[in-house]
């Protein structure tokens, strides 16, 4: 069946050529309730008053509602009452590394052409800076709040997606932070804090609203015919406990973001979207979101139709908003719930609660506030979208993600004084639309690879291939103009023919002929030869790290609109590379032999089933998790860090009685349970730069617990000989603790081996 997104899916080229060619204008004026110079009869309602608290003004505004009014606000289309001088408004905007076109909430026009467009969150989870996530946050909501006020989007953005990249063929791999989910909770909440977080530091509102996705377990689109529509993801209590639910904690709990979305897929034989204990019992329930729980486009639609979960429209209608679910993306529910109601299904009740909940993120939003020009945000407007400064940001950010993953001695940089012709080969060397990956917008500009490289020296350029499919490689034009350059430069990898959403791959090696082409160049240049990986998810080049020839290699993702200028400064040597890879780099083998659609994080040798993820995955990899190299080299040191802890036992624990392996993480264990870990780093090389310090541990195997895992990361400057003291606080309940096979908080007895670089260190943990 085709859902409303399919549809939209399926015009994205046309819309895309639409909108560079022909910009209609569309509104210059924002939409909001609460009007009073237009109709000052609203003063008197309670609801349009800024200065009265939110839950009064959603009481009395739903007060006020009929319950078909009521119903046409728990859709993202949701229907104007023009009686209470309340507009039509649209809650599907996307923000995911810059304002995107997907979604009905956003458009681009003559008035806000293009906005900067970041690097695909991969490229950024990347960096391992978490003061980068919420910047490139703060910057992509001014930008929205600007086109906002012109009438071009909503306030509402479904962004981030905060799902673990736990396989390699995920063609939404590339909009996530990767596959460790300390760094994607980190991401997350602070990505969300870029976003939501006001100037003025008023926490009760919103500057936009984020929406934390796909809520949970989803990681699979369309693999072997096997679909996240009908996708029942089987996870076992522990996997779903310490990978895929941290993240979404991490967003409400740290990140106070405003919405949630639940996934389309099923979780264990219940669709997410209808599942109470995951909604109302996880979400509102434990974690206490201030906020709505929205299901993905159409998923209401995919329960009944796909799944055939419930025998019919008015039952999946009663079963997501008794679960728990506040607004339908899609119109299953403006269909439906009214004939629901009348069948005793479902009662007023619960649609009053759904509504005050959207109301209520709508008036945080100031939407009820009336005419917001004379508000914090008001001034904004297109002169504050694609700032010089904004996208002189994308640059840095593309330039802080990118990852040196082999490098001769004598490769690079390249010095652009010593190279006097560089040739620069393959089908994405002049990419533009490809930097941007999924969920993007209209970019201010684009500096493609070749722009950025041609800036520092001569340059040749072949495609070497028709596209990035590569169906059959133009070796021989490439060889010729490889063979006479001191150097080359091949910009190889993917595109959104190979990875992206409703698009998993099956193999992850360099599609087509790429990897003929690669070999053949390598074989007939006389200098460096420079392999560049543009994608989302990892490649099979283990053929090019064996390779002599080919003297570097580094993998960009896909670096956004400014990509090209950054990879050539760091193929200059202008940024010195600091980016380390989010995710593992697993060989083809791994995609033959196992299914994707098994969710097993944890391996299984009784199937010869390997696991997944650096945390739990011990065979061979192309390039394992954390990897990156610098121009410049540091050193560790360690200064402070304890050799035992000691746990105080709570009273009538079982471990007073008998010999235990670990204990339980209650709260009374766990106060003031802290210890630091102090490094001196310094950078012994030639050049200054960054460098991410990693603290993992691992620990005691008990409870089938990760062989190792991050438990903090900390990025920082250093110049030549510089030294810096860095300092990690390890909450031994928050952070050394592992989930056991029942879903309980446990410390692991025994010992921790703390690991820096190839430092390590034994802390003994005990009672
Ligand atoms: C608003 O309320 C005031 C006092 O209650 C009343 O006099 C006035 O007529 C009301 N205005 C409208 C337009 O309803
Ligand atoms: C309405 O439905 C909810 C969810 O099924 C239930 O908890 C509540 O008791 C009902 N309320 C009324 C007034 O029937
Ligand atoms: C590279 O792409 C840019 C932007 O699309 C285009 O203007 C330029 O002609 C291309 N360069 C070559 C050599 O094809
Ligand atoms: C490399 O070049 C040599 C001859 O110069 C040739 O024999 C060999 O097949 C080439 N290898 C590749 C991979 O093209
Ligand atoms: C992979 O999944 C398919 C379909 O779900 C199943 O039939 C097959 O046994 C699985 N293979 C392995 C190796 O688990
Ligand atoms: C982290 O990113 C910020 C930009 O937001 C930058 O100023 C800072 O230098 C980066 N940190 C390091 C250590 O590179």
């Amino acid at each position: 069946m085709a859902p409303a997104k399919h549809s939209i899916f399926l015009c994205f080229p046309l819309l895309f050529i639409i909108s560079l060619s022909f910009r209609p204008v569309f509104a210059q004026k924002p939409v909001f309730a609460c009007d009073v110079s237009n109709n000052p009869g609203l003063k008197n309602f309670t609801f349009c008053d800024p200065s009265l608290d939110v839950k009064s003004r959603v009481a009395d505004l739903v007060g006020r509602l009929t319950l078909q009014e009521k119903i046409g606000w728990l859709v993202d289309a949701a229907q104007g009452v023009s009686r209470l001088g309340i507009p039509n408004y649209e809650w599907w905007s996307e923000a995911l590394h810059g304002v995107s076109f997907v979604g009905p909430g956003t458009k681009f026009s003559s008035l806000v052409p293009g906005a900067t467009s970041f690097p695909q969150v991969i490229l950024t989870g990347a960096t391992f800076n978490e003061s980068l996530f919420e910047a490139i946050g703060k910057v992509v909501s001014t930008e929205a709040r600007a086109m906002y006020n012109v009438g071009l989007a909503g306030l509402t953005f479904w962004s981030p997606n905060v799902n673990i990249f736990r396989d390699p063929r995920w063609g939404r791999g590339q909009e996530t932070p990767g596959e460790d989910p300390l760094l994607s909770s980190k991401y997350g909440a602070a990505y969300v804090r870029g976003l939501q977080q006001r100037d003025d530091g008023d926490k009760d509102r919103l500057k936009v609203a984020a929406c934390c996705k796909h809520y949970t377990a989803y990681d699979l689109d369309d693999w072997k015919g096997i679909r996240r529509y009908n996708f029942n993801a089987l996870v076992t209590q522990q996997d779903l406990d310490d990978t895929f639910q941290p993240p979404f904690k991490s967003c409400v709990i740290d990140g106070n973001v405003a919405s949630v979305m639940c996934s389309y897929n099923q979780v264990n034989g219940k669709p997410t979207c209808g599942d109470p204990d995951l909604l109302s019992g996880v979400i509102r329930g434990q974690w206490k979101l201030n906020g709505y729980i929205v299901s993905d486009c159409d998923s209401l639609n995919e329960i009944f139709n796909a799944q055939h979960y419930t025998k019919t429209p008015e039952e999946t209608a009663a079963l997501t908003v008794n679960a728990g679910l506040d607004l339908n993306c899609g119109s299953f529910l403006s269909k439906n719930a009214q004939a629901a109601v009348d069948r005793g299904l479902l009662n007023e009740t619960a649609i009053d609660r759904a509504v005050s909940n959207n109301f209520a993120t709508m008036m945080r939003l100031g939407f009820f506030d009336g005419d917001p020009s004379k508000t914090l945000y008001g001034n904004l407007g297109p002169k504050d979208v694609c700032t010089p400064a904004n996208q002189e940001f994308a640059r840095e950010a593309a330039q802080q993600g990118i990852v040196l993953l082999k490098n001769t001695k004598g490769s690079l940089p390249l010095s652009p004084t010593a190279i006097k012709s560089l040739a620069v080969i393959g089908p994405n060397a002049n990419a533009t639309h490809t930097m941007l990956g999924n969920y993007e917008g209209n970019p201010c500009k684009y500096t493609t690879p070749l722009q950025g490289l041609a800036v520092s020296v001569a340059t040749v350029y072949q495609p070497g291939c028709a596209d990035v499919p590569c169906g059959t490689a133009q070796v021989d034009a490439a060889k010729k103009v490889a063979a006479a350059a001191d150097a080359v430069v091949l910009v190889m990898g993917s595109d959104d023919k190979i990875e992206k959403e409703s698009l998993d791959r099956v193999d992850i090696t360099l599609p087509g002929q790429q990897q003929l082409l690669v070999s053949a160049v390598a074989n007939v240049s006389k200098g460096p030869v420079i392999l560049v990986i543009m994608s989302g998810g990892g490649m099979d080049v283990q053929f090019a790290k064996d390779d002599p020839k080919i003297t570097s290699i580094l993998w960009v993702g896909f670096p956004g609109e400014a990509g090209g200028a950054a990879i050539a400064d760091v193929i200059f040597g202008l940024y010195n590379p600091s980016g380390r890879l989010p995710m593992t780099w697993y060989p083809q083998s791994y995609a033959d032999k196992v299914n994707m659609s098994d969710m097993h994080m944890r391996p299984d040798p009784s199937r010869d089933y390997p696991g997944r993820t650096y945390r739990f995955y011990k065979g061979p990899t192309v390039f394992p998790f954390g990897e990156g190299l610098s121009y410049s080299e540091f050193n560790h040191q360690l200064v402070k860090a304890p050799k035992f802890v000691s746990m105080p036992l709570e009273e009538g624990h079982v471990c007073q009685s008998s010999k235990c392996l670990s204990i339980d993480a209650v709260d009374e264990t766990c106060k003031n349970l802290a210890f630091d870990v102090h490094l001196k780093v310094k950078n012994v090389g030639k050049m200054k730069g960054s460098h991410t310090i990693f603290l993992f541990s691992s620990p005691p195997q008990v409870h089938n617990a990760p062989q190792k895992q991050l438990l903090g990361f900390q990025k920082m400057h250093l110049e030549p000989q510089g030294e810096g003291m860095v300092r990690f606080n390890v909450d031994i309940c928050k952070d050394l603790s592992l989930v056991d096979e029942n879903g309980n908080k446990k410390v692991a007895l025994g010992k921790h081996l703390l690991h820096v670089g190839n430092l390590k260190h034994s802390l003994n943990v005990r009672i």
